[in-house]
């Protein structure tokens, strides 16, 4: 598992090889010739954005923006990305909730060596589920996730949805100050804590923005939360609105109700039925506007509820057969910890272990290991007064209880595991690799709380 220079090298004389025999320099020179493939270049570069009035932020931007470009695909099709790294450091893109193999998941060291300043890197993968998903880099996480290197990737359904309208909303929490300069992005007590908390709260980098919906029609909103500590208490102030998808998952839709906890790294896809012209609402973090959506005149026929989405190919577990796992997450540090060996400091563990930032042989020595097909529970227990976002790359896993909810099952790749709450997943080992697992608060996952998970 461990990489070289000339492995990397190797794997890129292999894409150029690709490109000759299998028609894929046709592929690069433009779109028409295979219009099923999505085809983008990617720069990742330092820019100046405006996040405060009048202020300039040094943002680090996908594509100039941040949170970076929309990408999107569609379900079943290939989705490629030349990524050019413009920054000043290594980075690599994770692409979070897609099922994929091991080579394309951007984990430095695991999956792919860090694509050096001024290096580039080409990501080719099938999209399976359709879904709002995101990506971002593994490398540096607290830094580069905080100076805005986050995006959506919506892969679109094979067939129309029934949604005539959609947005897509990323919710980001930034760590400025008055003037718009970067403040810390982690700080050890707070990283001992619930994550370093941001000030200003963004929807598609604008604070407060005024968003138009067209009256009378059912808007797919798709909430991305790509921030990195904040779970959002999630509510509108009017309006009627069901959910569809949960973390790119369909659901029997079902109302919004009133408040919906979207942790680090979580999406949900609702329905919002639009009032009639004029009219405000709210989208709210618990009493903070977020966003104001206003309704404007529109010429189309009144919409109505579209129907369930179609349920993405994901393998259904057997929990008859299953094997159960147990993974206790616990809090490890003193406040005045000291740093282990590499300087990372390490607050967090699971099963007694500490994931250490600085070490790049973790993933070596996985937590657990799975038959391939085999299918597994995991009893997930969190022993800490601080709630994590569980999250698991290359598969998508079903929730199936909790001992502090009632629990309709879901399919999804996150799980807010609560203050001493016991949850069950479970899941079919269908992608061998070495996948990481780890909680999407950025600083609780860089000092401890992550570990690899290997299918055999
Ligand atoms: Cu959103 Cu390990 O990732
Ligand atoms: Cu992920
Ligand atoms: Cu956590």
């Amino acid at each position: 598992m461990t990489f070289t220079r000339r492995k990397m090298l190797v794997g890129m004389a292999g894409v150029v090889a690709l490109g000759v025999v299998g028609g894929g320099a046709r592929y690069w020179l433009g779109r028409p010739a295979d219009p099923v493939t999505h085809d983008y270049e990617l720069i990742a570069a330092p820019a100046d954005i405006e996040l405060v009035a009048g202020a300039k932020t040094p943002a680090w931007c996908y594509g100039g923006q941040a949170p970076g470009v929309e990408l999107r695909a569609r379900q079943g099709d290939w989705l490629r990305v030349r990524f050019i790294n413009h920054l000043p450091e290594p980075t690599t893109i994770h692409w979070h909730g897609i099922r994929l193999p091991l080579n394309m998941d951007g984990v430095p060291y695991v999956s792919q060596l860090p694509v050096m300043p001024g290096e580039s890197f080409d990501y080719l993968f099938q999209v399976h589920d359709a879904g709002s998903f995101w990506y971002h880099p593994h490398t540096t996480s607290a830094g580069q996730l905080g100076r805005g290197l986050v995006g959506p990737l919506i892969v679109e359904e094979r067939e129309p949805s029934g949604f005539r309208h959609e947005r897509t909303l990323s919710l980001k929490n930034w760590h400025v100050d008055k003037q718009g300069a970067f403040t810390d992005f982690s700080v050890p007590r707070e990283a001992a804590r619930a994550g370093t908390p941001g000030v200003l709260s963004t929807v598609n980098g604008e604070h407060a923005p005024t968003l138009e919906l067209p009256a009378g029609q059912v808007v797919r909103l798709r909430i991305l939360n790509v921030t990195n500590t904040l779970t959002y208490r999630l509510n509108l102030s009017d309006g009627q609105a069901r959910i569809y998808a949960i973390d790119g998952h369909p659901i029997l839709p079902r109302p919004l109700g009133k408040e919906y906890w979207l942790g680090p790294g979580m999406r949900i896809d609702l329905a919002l039925k639009v009032p009639a012209v004029g009219e405000h609402i709210s989208l709210r973090n618990g009493p903070l506007r977020l966003a104001t959506l206003t309704s404007v005149a529109t010429a189309e026929t009144e919409g109505d509820w579209p129907a369930p989405l179609p349920a993405n190919p994901v393998a259904e577990p057997d929990l008859e057969k299953a094997e159960t796992l147990r993974f206790n997450f616990e809090w490890a540090g003193t406040l005045s910890a000291d740093t282990g060996p590499t300087g990372a400091f390490t607050f967090w563990q699971i099963n007694g272990q500490a994931w250490d930032i600085n070490d790049k042989t973790c993933a070596d020595r996985p937590i657990a290991t799975l038959q391939r097909d085999g299918h597994y529970i995991f009893e997930l227990r969190n022993l800490s007064q601080y709630q994590h976002p569980i999250h698991l790359h290359g598969m998508t896993f079903k929730v199936i209880s909790s001992n502090r909810k009632r629990i309709d099952p879901w399919f999804t790749d996150t799980y807010l595991l609560g203050k001493n709450e016991t949850a069950r997943i479970a899941l079919v080992a269908d992608n061998p690799g070495v996948w990481m697992f780890h909680c999407h608060v950025i600083d609780h996952m860089e000092t401890g709380l992550m570990a690899a998970i290997e299918v055999v």
